[in-house]
Protein backbone atom coordinates (compact mmCIF):
# COMPACT_ATOMS: atom_id res chain seq x y z
CA UNK A 1 0.00 0.00 0.00
CA UNK A 2 1.53 3.71 -0.72
CA UNK A 3 0.69 6.09 1.57
CA UNK A 4 1.66 10.01 1.48
CA UNK A 5 2.69 11.53 4.39
CA UNK A 6 4.90 14.69 5.39
CA UNK A 7 8.39 13.89 5.81
CA UNK A 8 10.32 13.53 9.22
CA UNK A 9 14.12 14.01 10.03
CA UNK A 10 14.16 10.05 10.42
CA UNK A 11 13.62 10.10 6.69
CA UNK A 12 16.20 12.20 5.54
CA UNK A 13 18.98 9.42 4.83
CA UNK A 14 16.45 7.96 2.21
CA UNK A 15 15.72 11.03 1.01
CA UNK A 16 19.23 11.58 0.52
CA UNK A 17 19.92 8.32 -1.28
CA UNK A 18 17.05 8.59 -3.80
CA UNK A 19 18.25 12.37 -4.68
CA UNK A 20 22.25 11.35 -4.79
CA UNK A 21 20.97 8.92 -7.64
CA UNK A 22 19.60 11.42 -9.32
CA UNK A 23 22.43 13.50 -9.41
CA UNK A 24 24.81 11.06 -10.12
CA UNK A 25 22.93 9.27 -13.19
CA UNK A 26 20.12 12.35 -14.82
CA UNK A 27 20.47 15.71 -15.61
CA UNK A 28 17.11 16.20 -13.85
CA UNK A 29 19.59 17.89 -10.78
CA UNK A 30 22.02 20.34 -11.89
CA UNK A 31 23.86 19.10 -8.39
CA UNK A 32 26.75 16.92 -9.72
CA UNK A 33 28.42 15.89 -6.63
CA UNK A 34 25.97 13.80 -3.97
CA UNK A 35 25.21 15.60 -0.84
CA UNK A 36 26.62 14.64 2.76
CA UNK A 37 24.21 14.10 5.71
CA UNK A 38 25.49 17.45 6.93
CA UNK A 39 24.10 19.45 4.02
CA UNK A 40 21.32 17.36 3.85
CA UNK A 41 20.75 18.47 7.29
CA UNK A 42 20.54 21.84 6.56
CA UNK A 43 18.39 21.87 4.12
CA UNK A 44 15.92 19.81 5.58
CA UNK A 45 15.97 22.89 8.46
CA UNK A 46 15.03 25.38 6.16
CA UNK A 47 11.37 23.98 5.52
CA UNK A 48 8.22 23.45 6.91
CA UNK A 49 4.43 24.34 6.86
CA UNK A 50 4.96 26.57 4.47
CA UNK A 51 7.50 25.03 2.69
CA UNK A 52 6.72 21.10 3.08
CA UNK A 53 8.53 17.83 1.99
CA UNK A 54 6.39 14.72 1.36
CA UNK A 55 7.58 11.27 1.24
CA UNK A 56 6.15 8.05 -0.61
CA UNK A 57 6.31 5.17 1.11
CA UNK A 58 5.34 1.71 0.19
CA UNK A 59 5.23 -1.26 2.60
CA UNK A 60 7.24 0.76 5.11
CA UNK A 61 10.31 1.76 2.81
CA UNK A 62 10.28 5.19 0.93
CA UNK A 63 9.95 5.16 -2.43
CA UNK A 64 10.17 8.85 -3.01
CA UNK A 65 10.04 12.41 -2.14
CA UNK A 66 8.62 15.57 -3.09
CA UNK A 67 9.24 19.16 -1.82
CA UNK A 68 8.00 22.92 -1.99
CA UNK A 69 11.30 25.36 -1.50
CA UNK A 70 11.46 28.82 -0.90
CA UNK A 71 11.89 30.20 -4.32
CA UNK A 72 14.03 33.68 -3.38
CA UNK A 73 15.02 34.94 0.37
CA UNK A 74 13.53 38.11 -0.62
CA UNK A 75 10.29 38.82 0.85
CA UNK A 76 8.67 39.59 -1.61
CA UNK A 77 8.55 36.45 -2.94
CA UNK A 78 7.42 34.88 0.44
CA UNK A 79 4.23 33.05 -1.38
CA UNK A 80 6.71 31.63 -4.35
CA UNK A 81 8.07 28.41 -4.03
CA UNK A 82 9.73 25.99 -6.06
CA UNK A 83 9.01 22.18 -6.87
CA UNK A 84 10.93 19.40 -6.82
CA UNK A 85 9.75 15.60 -7.48
CA UNK A 86 12.18 12.36 -6.96
CA UNK A 87 11.32 8.49 -7.27
CA UNK A 88 13.61 5.94 -6.66
CA UNK A 89 14.61 4.41 -10.07
CA UNK A 90 13.32 0.61 -9.44
CA UNK A 91 9.49 2.02 -8.60
CA UNK A 92 9.09 5.15 -11.27
CA UNK A 93 6.33 3.96 -13.93
CA UNK A 94 4.07 3.44 -11.64
CA UNK A 95 2.25 6.36 -10.56
CA UNK A 96 4.21 7.70 -7.20
CA UNK A 97 5.44 10.22 -9.18
CA UNK A 98 1.83 11.67 -9.85
CA UNK A 99 0.34 11.22 -6.39
CA UNK A 100 3.44 12.95 -5.00
CA UNK A 101 2.85 15.95 -7.14
CA UNK A 102 -0.98 16.04 -6.51
CA UNK A 103 -0.08 16.19 -3.20
CA UNK A 104 2.57 18.59 -2.35
CA UNK A 105 0.52 21.12 -4.77
CA UNK A 106 -2.27 20.45 -2.41
CA UNK A 107 -0.08 20.92 0.12
CA UNK A 108 1.13 24.13 -0.89
CA UNK A 109 -2.21 25.60 -2.09
CA UNK A 110 -3.35 25.06 2.14
CA UNK A 111 -0.17 26.53 3.27
CA UNK A 112 -1.21 29.62 1.33
CA UNK A 113 1.17 30.21 -1.81
CA UNK A 114 -0.01 31.89 -4.68
CA UNK A 115 2.35 30.42 -7.36
CA UNK A 116 4.39 27.40 -7.72
CA UNK A 117 7.55 27.08 -10.41
CA UNK A 118 8.88 24.10 -11.62
CA UNK A 119 12.18 24.22 -13.68
CA UNK A 120 12.74 20.80 -15.79
CA UNK A 121 15.38 19.90 -17.74
CA UNK A 122 15.28 19.50 -21.30
CA UNK A 123 14.38 15.96 -22.44
CA UNK A 124 12.44 15.18 -19.37
CA UNK A 125 9.37 14.55 -20.92
CA UNK A 126 7.50 12.68 -18.14
CA UNK A 127 7.89 15.38 -15.69
CA UNK A 128 6.71 18.13 -18.24
CA UNK A 129 3.98 15.99 -18.99
CA UNK A 130 3.49 15.50 -15.20
CA UNK A 131 3.38 19.11 -14.71
CA UNK A 132 0.79 20.24 -17.36
CA UNK A 133 -1.33 17.82 -16.07
CA UNK A 134 -1.63 19.26 -12.77
CA UNK A 135 -2.07 22.55 -14.24
CA UNK A 136 1.42 24.15 -14.47
CA UNK A 137 2.51 26.35 -17.96
CA UNK A 138 5.38 26.64 -19.71
CA UNK A 139 6.44 29.98 -18.85
CA UNK A 140 9.59 29.55 -20.86
CA UNK A 141 13.30 27.95 -22.08
CA UNK A 142 16.02 29.16 -20.30
CA UNK A 143 18.57 28.28 -23.12
CA UNK A 144 21.99 26.38 -22.35
CA UNK A 145 22.03 27.21 -18.91
CA UNK A 146 23.59 23.78 -17.14
CA UNK A 147 26.45 21.85 -18.48
CA UNK A 148 26.43 17.73 -17.03
CA UNK A 149 27.82 14.72 -18.20
CA UNK A 150 29.89 16.86 -21.37
CA UNK A 151 26.39 18.42 -22.32
CA UNK A 152 25.05 21.76 -22.24
CA UNK A 153 21.16 21.54 -21.45
CA UNK A 154 18.24 24.08 -21.89
CA UNK A 155 15.56 24.28 -18.96
CA UNK A 156 12.07 24.64 -19.26
CA UNK A 157 10.12 26.94 -16.82
CA UNK A 158 6.94 26.26 -15.67
CA UNK A 159 4.54 27.75 -13.65
CA UNK A 160 0.89 26.89 -11.43
CA UNK A 161 -1.05 29.97 -10.33
CA UNK A 162 -3.24 29.08 -8.01
CA UNK A 163 -7.06 30.24 -7.70
CA UNK A 164 -7.74 32.30 -4.84
CA UNK A 165 -11.03 32.97 -3.68
CA UNK A 166 -11.87 36.87 -4.23
CA UNK A 167 -11.11 38.83 -1.29
CA UNK A 168 -14.11 39.73 0.66
CA UNK A 169 -15.11 43.35 -0.75
CA UNK A 170 -13.64 43.07 -3.57
CA UNK A 171 -16.39 41.85 -6.48
CA UNK A 172 -14.91 43.50 -9.45
C1 LIG B 1 9.88 12.30 -13.02
C2 LIG B 1 9.47 11.29 -11.97
C3 LIG B 1 9.40 11.94 -10.61
C4 LIG B 1 8.09 10.72 -12.35
O1 LIG B 1 7.70 9.80 -11.37
P1 LIG B 1 7.05 8.40 -11.80
O2 LIG B 1 6.59 7.72 -10.56
O3 LIG B 1 8.03 7.67 -12.64
O4 LIG B 1 5.82 8.90 -12.68
P2 LIG B 1 4.33 8.30 -12.75
O5 LIG B 1 4.45 6.81 -12.95
O6 LIG B 1 3.51 8.76 -11.62
O7 LIG B 1 3.72 9.07 -14.00
C5 LIG B 1 4.26 8.97 -15.21
C6 LIG B 1 3.26 9.61 -16.16
O8 LIG B 1 4.03 10.02 -17.27
C7 LIG B 1 3.61 9.29 -18.41
N1 LIG B 1 4.81 9.05 -19.22
C8 LIG B 1 5.69 8.05 -19.11
N2 LIG B 1 6.67 8.21 -20.03
C9 LIG B 1 6.38 9.35 -20.71
C10 LIG B 1 7.00 10.06 -21.75
N3 LIG B 1 8.13 9.63 -22.32
N4 LIG B 1 6.44 11.22 -22.19
C11 LIG B 1 5.31 11.70 -21.61
N5 LIG B 1 4.67 11.05 -20.60
C12 LIG B 1 5.19 9.90 -20.17
C13 LIG B 1 2.95 8.04 -17.89
O9 LIG B 1 2.05 7.52 -18.83
C14 LIG B 1 2.25 8.58 -16.66
O10 LIG B 1 1.07 9.26 -17.05
P3 LIG B 1 -0.36 9.09 -16.32
O11 LIG B 1 -0.18 9.45 -14.87
O12 LIG B 1 -1.27 10.03 -17.03
O13 LIG B 1 -0.73 7.63 -16.50
C15 LIG B 1 10.47 10.09 -11.89
O14 LIG B 1 10.53 9.46 -13.13
C16 LIG B 1 11.84 10.51 -11.44
O15 LIG B 1 12.12 10.53 -10.26
N6 LIG B 1 12.73 10.81 -12.42
C17 LIG B 1 14.10 11.21 -12.10
C18 LIG B 1 14.13 12.54 -11.38
C19 LIG B 1 13.33 13.62 -12.08
O16 LIG B 1 13.32 13.71 -13.29
N7 LIG B 1 12.70 14.46 -11.25
C20 LIG B 1 11.97 15.60 -11.72
C21 LIG B 1 12.86 16.80 -11.72
S1 LIG B 1 12.02 18.19 -12.45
Amino acid sequence: MLTIRQATLTDLGVITEIYNEAILKTVATFDTEPKTPEEQESWFAEYGRKYPILVAEQDGHIVGWASLSMWSDRCAYTDTAESSLYVKEEHQGKGIGRKLLEAIIQEGQKAGLHTVIARITEGNEVSIYLAESVGFEHIGIMKEVGRKFGKLLDVYLMQKIYETPTAPGNTA
